[in-house]
C-alpha cells in the first residue's frame, strides 16, 4: 500500500496564524498543514484518511493525487475520519466539487456531521456524497481495515450529549503485501488495546500534538494541563511506553503527528526534538511518501 502523509500539524497547522510564540515565529522552521493522510493499495485509487482545511493544498502538492485521465476524473474515491473535529472535517466542504465521495466514520462523528455541524445536508446538495458507519474489520479499496475507539472527546461546537465513541484510530493492512499501518493522530490516553492494536504493524504514526502537561500555559489563555482536557496524551508519557514496545516490536516504524505549533519538537534543535529521536521515534514532514 502506498501512503502520503499529507499534514502534521494540530489544529491550526504551523505557524499558526495568531501565534507568535518562538517557534511560530522561527522562519527557519518547515511549515506544516493540518494532519491527514492519503492512503492506496493499487498506487490509482486513493481513500483520503481526516479532510483538513488544508485538503486542496495538501492535493495539489501530490502527483498521485492529480486530477485525471478524464476531464473530471480524480484518483480520490473516498475519505475516513477519525473523528468529528474541525482540523479534521472541514476540507469535506473543501472537495464539494466533486462528484461525490463515500464517507466512513464512526456513528457519532456522522451524526455530529449531520446534526452539529451540517456538512452532510451541505455536500448532499452539491454531489453523490454517502455516508457510512465504519465496521470493525471492513474491506475498504482492497485494504483491510480495524477500528479502535480511543476517546470520547467529543468536539467545542457539538452540543449533543450522544453516546461515543467520538474518536477512533484506524488500522490498515495490505492483503497483498503484508504491510500495516496504524493511525492514531487523537489518542486521550494510550488504551489497554493499544498493544494489540499496534502488534505487527510496519508503521504507526501517532498522536504528538503536546510534549507534556504544561506546554500550553504562559503560551496561550488556557489553563495549565488543558491538553489532558483537550483529549491529546503528551508526549512525555507516550514516548515512554514507545520505548517499551520499540524493544518488543523492533520492527515497527514510529512517528509523531497531529503536531501543535507550540511544540517543543517542531524545532529540531530542541532537546524533546533529540530525545524523540534518540528513542528511534520520527517527525516526519509533511508530504512524505510511504510504501508498505
Ligand atoms: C483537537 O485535536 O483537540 C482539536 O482539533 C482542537 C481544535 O478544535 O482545533
Ligand atoms: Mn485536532
Ligand atoms: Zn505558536
Amino acid at each position: 500500500m502506498k501512503i502520503l502523509v499529507l499534514g502534521t500539524a494540530a489544529g491550526g497547522g504551523f505557524p499558526q496564524w495568531n501565534c507568535a510564540c518562538p517557534t511560530c515565529a522561527d522562519p527557519s522552521l518547515p511549515p506544516r498543514t493540518q494532519d491527514g493522510l492519503a492512503i492506496s493499495a493499487d498506487g490509482s485509487t486513493w481513500y483520503l484518511v481526516n479532510a483538513s482545511p488544508d485538503i486542496r493544498a495538501q492535493i495539489l502538492a501530490a502527483p498521485e493525487l492529480r486530477a485525471g485521465p478524464g476531464p473530471r476524473d480524480t484518483p480520490i474515491h473516498g475519505v475516513l475520519l477519525t473523528d468529528a473535529e474541525l482540523d479534521h472535517t472541514l476540507g469535506l466542504l473543501m472537495l464539494r466539487e466533486g462528484e461525490g465521495l463515500e464517507v466512513h466514520a464512526p456513528p457519532a462523528v456522522l451524526a455530529a456531521l449531520r446534526d452539529d455541524f451540517p456538512v452532510q445536508d451541505i455536500v448532499n446538495r452539491y454531489g453523490r456524497w454517502s455516508w457510512s458507519t465504519i465496521g470493525n474489520d471492513q474491506r475498504i479499496g482492497g485494504l483491510r481495515v480495524r477500528v479502535l475507539p480511543v476517546s470520547d472527546k467529543k468536539p467545542k461546537y457539538a452540543d449533543q450529549v450522544r453516546p461515543g465513541p467520538w474518536v477512533v484510530a484506524y488500522r490498515f493492512e495490505d492483503p497483498r503485501t503484508g504491510g500495516v499501518l496504524v493511525y492514531a493522530p487523537c489518542l486521550a490516553t494510550l488504551p489497554t488495546e493499544f498493544d494489540e492494536f499496534v502488534d505487527g504493524a510496519t508503521t504507526v504514526l501517532l498522536d504528538g500534538t503536546f510534549y507534556d502537561t504544561e506546554e500550553l500555559a504562559g503560551r496561550t489563555s488556557a489553563a495549565p494541563g488543558a491538553q489532558v482536557v483537550m483529549g491529546h496524551v503528551p508526549i512525555a508519557t507516550s514516548l515512554d511506553h514507545l520505548k517499551k514496545l520499540s524493544a518488543l516490536q523492533p520492527g515497527t516504524n514510529w512517528a509523531y503527528t497531529h503536531l501543535n505549533n507550540t511544540n517543543p519538537v517542531l524545532d529540531p534543535r530542541s532537546s524533546q526534538h533529540r530525545g524523540v529521536r534518540a528513542a528511534g521515534v520520527k517527525v516526519l514532514p509533511d508530504q512524505t511518501a510511504l510504501e508498505l
